[in-house]
């Protein structure tokens, strides 16, 4: 069985082998630090374990699922952040993006990720008359965004169908103990799973809070979970020339060391769109505090090698690219031939559209190499459940490490509170009178 690979010989031209080499005590360090629970953090490492500790839980997780995937037409996700990303990155990495304009049931769609209005209302006349269901995710059980989309959801399910029926189709994933959704599920009596505390939001698409709604979304989850096991084995061990996570932490943080400090996340394959977005969200958070981190930003190519293509090319030399590429595709389709040819294309005829796509991806690749933007390559064997665990599980602990490197607590937060406090004090929520004041006081200022 092959397994995802990493290259990183295409960025030798910025950081020598040595520099990169050098940072391997560093690297060991760091893993110790994980698997020991000596690092900054620790008490939110229990991720490191959860392809193996989530095994007994899957039968439940895919019973609930089959439950709601006979009973929906719609399942509704409601999470926002790590709550939110990781599901809608697997189920859109496997999904056939037409899907959702037949009638395949259910459509899985998410709410709670935003605060728009719109967003909101248009959501609630698509569920008018709609047989639907509710998974509500929230760790902390408080946060506003959730809260308010499940307040209305919940109402509106107990108005279609009756609060006896919208009891059986709403499943709750929260904190064990604490926090308001916790409470209501108790409350109600609603179907629930646990986030250990010792999991964090971007670290838990392992656990109930992804797996449901991927296994909703009709994934094989055994077969994710197998894939995040099997990378964890390879991931955790010290023989650093075959840990691919290692080699990616040491690669990033060698270039991040020579000013390269906005990393791109490159795919060929629109359907990883979303696996950037849960990516930039797991280094993003985790990396960018006391003023340091390499800034995460993804493109989709060849997409946006027609809007973001000039500058990647040739403005500020600050960057650097992750490609990630799929071998092999599910499909086939050849180049057609064209008898006119007014396009010029015949040249093409016959060959695969994969084999266009990958040329695209070996030219761009030298072109930006060339223009100062070093390359690290990572290659899944296809885009499937396995591979994709595999490609969750090596992200997050090659994560742990580089920010270890960064010497940082890559498993907090506290900058995220900012906005929140603004929020609430303009807002005039209970027991934010002083800050209510002084921030109607800036503003009145300004
Ligand atoms: O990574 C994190 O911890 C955050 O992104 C959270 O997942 C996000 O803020 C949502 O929090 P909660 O699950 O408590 O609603």
């Amino acid at each position: 069985m092959k397994n995802l690979t990493i290259d990183i010989t295409k960025i030798y031209n910025f950081v020598n082998q040595p520099a990169v080499a050098s940072l391997n005590a560093e690297v060991n360090n760091s893993i110790d630090k994980l698997l020991n629970g000596t690092g900054k953090g620790n008490d939110f490492i229990g991720w490191i374990t959860l392809p193996h500790d989530i095994a007994f839980q899957l039968d439940d997780i895919n019973a609930t699922a089959r439950m709601l995937r006979k009973e929906c037409d719609v399942i509704v996700c409601i999470g926002i952040g790590g709550s939110y990303l990781g599901a809608k990155a697997v189920i859109e990495a496997l999904s056939n993006p037409f899907a959702c304009y037949d009638n395949s049931k259910p459509k899985i769609v998410f709410a709670g990720q935003n605060i728009s209005e719109d967003y909101l209302f248009e959501l609630q006349e698509y569920l008018k008359d709609k047989k639907f269901g509710i998974i509500s995710i929230s760790k902390s059980g408080t946060t506003t965004e959730p809260a308010l989309a499940f307040r209305l959801l919940k109402t509106q399910l107990e108005q279609q169908v009756g609060k006896q029926v919208a009891r059986q189709l709403i499943v709750c994933i929260t904190d064990k103990a604490k926090g308001a959704l916790r409470t209501l599920a108790t409350e109600e009596g609603y179907k629930t799973y646990v986030i250990e505390d010792n999991i964090g939001g971007r670290f838990s698409v392992l656990s109930p809070v992804g797996l449901l709604p991927i296994a909703c979304a009709g994934f094989d989850i055994n077969r994710l979970i197998k894939g995040a096991d099997d990378m964890q084995k390879i991931c955790t061990s010290k023989d650093l020339d075959n840990n691919p996570a290692a080699t990616y932490a040491a690669a990033r943080n060698a270039l991040y060391s020579k000013g390269k400090k906005v990393e791109l996340l490159v795919n060929f394959e629109p359907k990883l769109h979303y696996i950037a977005e849960w990516w930039k969200q797991l280094y993003g958070e985790s990396e960018g505090k006391e003023n340091k981190g390499i800034f995460p930003a993804a493109v989709d190519f060849t997409t946006d090698l027609h809007s973001m293509g000039q500058y990647i090319q040739e403005g500020e030399r600050h960057l650097f690219e992750t490609v990630i590429s799929v071998q092999t595709p599910k499909h086939h389709v050849d180049f057609p031939y064209n008898e006119s040819n007014l396009d010029g294309l015949n040249f093409l005829a016959g060959k695969r559209v994969d084999e266009v796509n990958k040329m695209a991806e070996l030219g761009t690749m030298l072109a930006h190499v060339d223009g100062g933007v070093p390359n690290i390559h990572i290659t899944l064997p296809v885009l499937d459940e396995y591979y994709l665990g595999q490609l969750l599980f090596f992200f997050e602990f090659a994560c742990g490490i580089s920010g270890y490197i960064l010497d940082v607590n890559p498993f907090n937060q506290p900058g995220v509170e900012a906005y929140k406090k603004n929020m609430f004090a303009l807002l005039n929520k209970p027991g934010y009178e002083k800050e209510s004041e002084a921030i109607r006081q800036r503003i009145a200022q300004n």
